[in-house]
């Protein structure tokens, strides 16, 4: 039997990698691929995201992760970007606060005087594939939404709450409002590695 492929995914968000995993092995099948997360390589130390793009910092991820292993490596970056905020929190969504909280609630307060056709955002994930010898792919994922006037919704994580869906078919519900299932249905990040997950499939060929 041909030995399963490895492939290292430049994380240690135990969420994304067992997305991950549903995702690729609804396109791929379970027997040709190993997953293995940022965690099995201690020793990596992980590159600073000085990319002024999601891509930028996708590629600065697997790309360095792919250099210190020699496998074939995949990584995201993601985040939310506000219209009405110049784009912001963007690629310093993860930054924008010290806590998801605080971040929310920032977003809200930046956005107290834009009128509701105004609020128009969109959740984006670039993912990168880069294998041992460097060739670099990236897809991109979008999911449409606009910012709500205040929180909504106990699941998910991060900006979910205050993300309200103008995508069917859950137009009006904020992604914390969904179940895992129905999210990673419509995301950003589901939309972006089930446009990679062939890519993997090629190379792994
Ligand atoms: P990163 O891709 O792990 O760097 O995440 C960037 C940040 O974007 C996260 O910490 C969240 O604040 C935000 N973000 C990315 N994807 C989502 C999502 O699906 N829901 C809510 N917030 C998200």
């Amino acid at each position: 039997m041909k030995p399963k492929m490895i492939l290292l995914i430049a994380t240690n968000n135990r969420h994304k990698i067992e997305e991950l995993r549903d995702i690729l092995i609804a396109t791929l099948g379970d027997d040709v691929v190993e997953l293995k997360g940022a965690d099995a390589f201690p020793d990596v130390v992980p590159p600073e995201e000085t990319g002024e793009t999601f891509e930028a910092n996708a590629i600065i991820k697997a790309r360095a992760y792919a250099k210190a292993t020699g496998l074939l490596t995949l990584a995201d970056d993601s985040g939310l970007v506000v219209d009405a905020l110049d784009g912001r929190p963007g690629v310093q969504s993860a930054r924008y606060g010290p806590n998801s909280k605080a971040r929310n609630e920032r977003v809200l307060n930046e956005m107290a005087r834009v009128p509701a056709e105004q609020r128009t955002a969109r959740f984006v994930c670039v993912a990168a594939l880069v294998d041992p010898k460097g060739k670099t792919q990236t897809r991109t994922g979008t999911v449409e939404g606009k910012i709500t006037f205040s929180p909504r919704g106990d699941n998910g994580f991060g900006y979910d709450p205050i993300f309200e869906l103008v995508e069917q078919p859950y137009v009006g519900f904020t992604t914390a409002q969904l179940t895992s299932n129905q999210k990673n249905s419509i995301s950003h990040r589901g939309r972006a590695l089930r446009a990679i997950a062939p890519l993997v499939s090629e190379l792994i060929k």
